[in-house]
């Protein structure tokens, strides 16, 4: 990118997404497949539920306790299978004239108006996808390609895999673009802006502005570096600024102060993490933000053209009591205050994001290495996510980021 460039500039190649062939044409997400998760296991219980996912339709159904995933559209005169009931174990039948579908397979079993003998059984089928419960929610496996599914745990990440924790979370369908939530989430620079009055950070001074660069990091991970925190600044001819206030003094002392050694006192959990940065993405939308005392997770599924469904995670490490007492800290607190007026104001700006064209500035390198990221996904197959897709992120990065800046306090 060159400097001084005006926004109806269209000669810089960074105006429109075509850098990012593949990602701009993920509209309805990512080629290859992924397990996404879709709901709270408890959402899932005796009737069917319609979602669309990456823009199909389809009905999760459970049967004798285990989750199904079936295309949500009868073969015979498309009415979805959602409105349909089940009359044999095992399968959905359509409400409109019986045809009857294998919950495990999608193949036709019976079809009820036409009789036991119905030449149709065994020769027509729905489509159906591989479906999983973990961290209290039902996951499916979509995309585009051939390729059977990765265990899903290798799609967990690790330190959920390999430690205690209590949970909270929300999982809403938000308007907007699936592209525009993941790349909001990374977004280095809104965060000491646009939240910097929010009631999570009511007490927390946020930057003015920062320098950050992006490393690849294990498990697939991209993480945010920063390199400079600046808490105020004076802008030429216009004056100083800061989202200093009186209140927050104390939170800035403690920051200009603390040095790594006195740090307040981190989760060993989270310590042994050992991560170069505590802001990270990986594919095919999932956000982490690591904080001394928590980390809260973001996946951002694929709905239609300009919806997502977007799941919020908040992991504290503690076991028994301490366990009850960060469930009621997450309920009464983190819930209303992080997960609800912090991720609303997000929601706001993903909502009305109206681009490209756009004309990006130094801190947007989060979003241009998360679409670089993007760009090498898998293309058909099972999603990679073993950190070797990162490598080659490593080298161009400097140069793209020679206009680039960040930080990673903003949660
Ligand atoms: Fe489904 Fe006729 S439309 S059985
Ligand atoms: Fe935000």
């Amino acid at each position: 990118m060159s400097g001084g460039r005006t926004s109806t500039t269209r000669s810089t190649g960074r105006n429109d997404w075509s850098s990012w062939p593949t990602y701009q044409a993920s509209i309805l997400g990512l080629p290859g497949k992924y397990w996404y998760p879709v709901m709270w296991s408890n959402q899932l219980a005796r009737k069917p539920v319609a979602v669309t996912l990456l823009g199909r339709p389809i009905v999760f159904f459970r049967d004798k306790g285990v989750p199904y995933a079936l295309h949500d559209r009868c073969p015979h005169r498309g009415v979805p299978l959602s409105y349909g009931r089940q009359q044999f174990p095992g399968t959905i039948s359509c409400p409109y004239h019986g045809w009857t579908f294998d919950l495990e397979s999608g193949v036709l079993r019976a079809v009820i108006t036409d009789g036991p003998d119905s030449p149709l059984c065994g020769k027509v089928a729905v489509e159906s996808y591989p479906v999983a419960e973990r961290l209290g929610m039902i996951w499916a496996f979509v995309g585009d390609g051939e390729g059977s599914p990765p265990p899903i745990d290798e799609v967990i990440p690790r330190e959920l895999r390999e430690n205690s924790f209590s949970m909270g979370g929300r999982i809403d369908v938000r308007t907007g673009g699936w592209r525009f939530a993941a790349e909001n989430g990374y977004d280095e620079g809104h965060a000491k802006y646009l939240h910097r009055n929010s009631l999570w950070r009511f007490f927390k001074l946020m930057p003015t502005w920062s320098r950050t660069r992006v490393v690849p990091g294990g498990d697939g991970w991209i993480t945010r570096v920063q390199d400079e925190v600046h808490w105020e600044a004076t802008f030429p001819g216009l004056g100083k600024w800061s989202g200093q206030r009186w209140w927050k003094r104390g939170a800035k002392a403690r920051m200009l102060g603390a040095s790594p050694s006195k740090a307040p006192k981190v989760d060993p959990v989270i310590r042994d993490l050992n991560v170069p940065g505590n802001q990270s993405i990986r594919l095919p939308g999932l956000l982490r933000i690591v904080h001394s005392r928590f980390i809260h997770y973001e996946w951002y599924v694929p709905s239609t053209e300009d919806e997502y469904i977007y799941v919020q995670v908040f992991v504290q490490f503690k076991k028994g009591f301490a366990a009850v007492i960060a469930r009621l800290r997450y309920l009464f607190f983190v819930r209303w205050l992080f997960h609800g007026q912090f991720t609303g104001q997000d929601r706001w700006m993903v909502d009305v994001i109206d681009a490209p064209p756009e004309r990006l500035y130094r801190p947007d390198v989060s979003i241009t290495r998360w679409r670089a990221l993007c760009e090498q996904a898998p293309k058909t197959g099972q999603a990679l996510i073993d950190g070797r897709a990162h490598l080659s992120l490593a080298t161009p990065l400097e140069s793209e980021n020679r206009e680039g800046g960040g930080d990673g306090s903003d949660y």
